[in-house]
């Protein structure tokens, strides 16, 4: 056994500390003048936390910036930036960290202004607890519901009520409990496990660490007292569960799932089960960087070695308990935080747990006024909006409800072009027909049709601005390839738009959904062994390459037919563009509407360089010299 390796008395001994001292995450929020950053300087300072030399500097600024007179301003301390001092409201998620005898504290100072709820989502993603500060001359606010909402949408389950400025209402008893009851009632739909409600003075100090002989009604512990000893452990033993980051083989004699515990703990000799199959195995080893362990917990890096040979892979999820529902669909409270809109359809990243995969929001199913918890409904989501969605993935991954199991049931949406992360979502229900519809085997299938046929099916992309030149150039592709005995079909924008797109505009999102059916409809034609030539416009460069996802490597090739927009606009072929010009085609591509321009298609036409002819058997030739076809 490793030296390090804790033995059984020393771990427990070990997990008693962790307890006893163990990390309360928590955040606080409130509105701008509720006295949020006052009092968590005051549990700093109380807590021992500020070194003198600050304290000289607050008292300093206290009489340059604050706002208490003589007193020190500790919100100073904690808005550190110029910017916040200058305008009095805090603009960012801080953290800070401090620790006490008895417990260790991380708290996040999240913004109450009404535009932040987006940091706010990010200030509780992780956190056990939250205070909500409200003043009591004014009691609860819109804010204080608001607020409240998002917090037990993150999914936590404490909250304490600091009904703070108790000094300015004479430390009356009464007003306490009336905004104490008022409370109650707010959220009593909201989930929580624990409600406290501290009367306090964040400025002058009255039940934050010492219990204040001005509130002598109040019986119940000072805010640091109550923050050191909550319990906010889920009390529900969780299973083992870790997703398996990636598969270890540095040679043939050893083969290892690397990952981190999500849940639980593990020890050699217990048995696991794969999520995704349900398949069994032992656990023969737990491996670390620093040696073999005899135990791993929750947060522990490892890598496990089994003693049977199971097929296991990246995003699979191994457990001890029940099984982990695989599923590509569910529904979830989203968080929308990116300032460009939502546009259900729209294919984005999904990263859950160790899985990212092709994630798509198909329809919302409501959205949710934070200040009223009413539902309306929504064709789109705007940054801050709350809404409850259904979601689908390319590839189904372990996961669960987010009340049962925040790691497999909280997921981010990061845009594919910017890379930025544009939602948070919390999975309220997996959907059972996500095994239920299952893909039908045919017999006869893609290869068979392939062999009959002599050619291996594609889909060849066209996409261009209006006038461009792609459908007279795809014609063309086609009637040579007809000519020398090709299978192929052609999807033009034009014409699906007069059936099984009938439906849909030139909106943002209507044209999302334009491209999502196109390219459902050629899959299944490369299903059914052709070589498809697809014409659409097909602006947007996350919905191309949703679309080239669809299709399996080295089956879908994309064809950037380059003609300038002033070039478009000479040849006009429709009149469109004199008539986009004088306004009368509203979102016109190229003119008032983007065209986000291929960045390495696998063929670029250049069209003021050759006549279409030319380019066409360009083409041609590309798609014989990657093995389409033989002759
Ligand atoms: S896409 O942008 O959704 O891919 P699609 O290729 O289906 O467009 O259709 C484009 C064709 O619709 C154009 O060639 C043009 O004839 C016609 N059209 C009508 N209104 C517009 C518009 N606002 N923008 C672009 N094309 C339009």
């Amino acid at each position: 056994m490793n030296a390090d390796t804790p033995t059984t008395s020393s771990l427990d001994s070990f997990l008693i500390e962790q307890a006893q001292l163990g990390l309360l995450r928590f955040l606080t929020c409130g509105s701008v003048d509720d006295g949020k950053s006052t009092l968590i300087g005051r549990l700093l300072h109380e807590a021992g936390q500020i070194l003198d030399d600050q304290l000289a500097t607050l008292e300093k600024d206290s009489v340059r910036h604050g706002t208490t007179g003589e007193e020190i301003d500790f919100a100073l301390l904690v808005d550190g930036l110029e910017a916040e001092r200058e305008q009095g409201i805090t603009i960012d998620v801080a953290y800070r960290f401090f620790t006490t005898n008895r417990r260790r504290f991380m708290v996040a100072d999240t913004p109450g202004h009404e535009q932040y709820t987006r940091n706010m989502a990010t200030g509780a993603a992780n956190a056990d607890l939250a205070v909500l500060l409200v003043d009591a001359r004014h009691g609860l606010m819109t804010q204080t519901r608001r607020h409240a909402f998002v917090v037990s949408l993150m999914g936590i389950r404490h909250v304490v009520l600091a009904v703070n400025k108790i000094d300015l209402v004479d430390f009356s008893e009464a007003r306490y409990e009336e905004i104490q009851a008022q409370f109650a009632d707010m959220v009593k739909n909201l989930g929580f496990a624990s409600i406290k409600a501290i009367p306090i003075s964040a400025r002058f100090g009255d039940n934050i660490t010492v219990p204040s002989h001005r509130t002598p009604w109040y019986s119940g512990p000072t805010m640091l007292d109550y923050l050191e000893t909550v319990d906010v452990s889920d009390d529900t033993a969780k299973p083992f569960r870790m997703p398996v980051q990636w598969v270890s083989r540095p040679d043939h004699t050893f083969r290892g799932y690397a990952g981190t515990v999500a849940t639980g703990s593990i020890r050699p000799g217990e048995r696991i089960a794969v999520a995704s199959s349900g398949v069994g195995a032992t656990v023969k080893r737990i491996v670390t960087m620093d040696g073999d362990r005899d135990v791993a917990l929750q947060g522990d890096a490892i890598t496990l070695v089994l003693a049977e040979e199971v097929d296991i892979s990246r995003g699979d999820v191994v457990t001890t308990g029940a099984a982990v529902a695989v599923s590509d669909r569910f529904d979830a409270n989203l968080v929308w935080l990116s300032e460009a809109p939502l546009y259900p359809s729209r294919s984005y990243l999904l990263k859950l747990g160790a899985a990212t995969v092709a994630g798509t929001v198909t329809r919302i199913l409501h959205r949710v006024d934070i200040n009223t918890y009413e539902h309306g409904g929504a064709d789109t989501l705007k940054m801050n909006d709350v809404a409850h969605v259904s979601v689908t993935l390319g590839t189904a991954i372990a996961v669960e409800a987010y009340a049962g199991d925040k790691d497999l049931g909280g997921f981010i949406l990061i845009d594919r072009m910017t890379n930025s992360t544009v939602a948070v979502g919390m999975v309220t229900r997996v959907a059972d027909t996500g095994g239920n519809i299952v893909w039908q085997k045919q017999e006869v299938d893609k290869a068979a049709r392939a062999i009959q046929k002599h050619q291996h099916p594609a889909t060849i992309w066209f996409t261009g601005l209006s006038g461009a030149g792609k459908s007279t150039i795809a014609n063309l592709v086609e009637q040579k390839l007809h000519a020398i005995g090709r299978h192929t079909f052609m999807l033009d924008g034009d014409n699906v738009r007069h059936g099984l797109n009938r439906d849909l505009g030139f909106s943002e999102a209507d044209r999302i959904e334009n491209i999502r059916r196109a390219a459902e409809a050629a899959k299944l034609m490369v299903e059914a062994g052709l070589i498809v030539l697809v014409s659409f416009i097909s602006p947007y460069r996350s919905d191309r390459t949703a679309a080239r996802e669809l299709h399996a490597q080295g089956e879908f090739l994309e064809v950037f037919v380059d003609t300038p927009v002033d070039e478009c606009r000479r040849r006009d072929p429709k009149g469109l563009y004199k008539r986009a010009d004088a306004g009368l085609i509203p979102n016109f591509t190229g003119v008032s509407a983007p065209y986000e321009a291929p960045i390495n298609p696998e063929i670029h036409l250049d069209t003021t360089s050759a006549p279409a002819d030319v380019l066409a058997e360009r083409v041609v030739e590309e798609l014989r010299a990657r093995g389409l076809f033989a002759t």
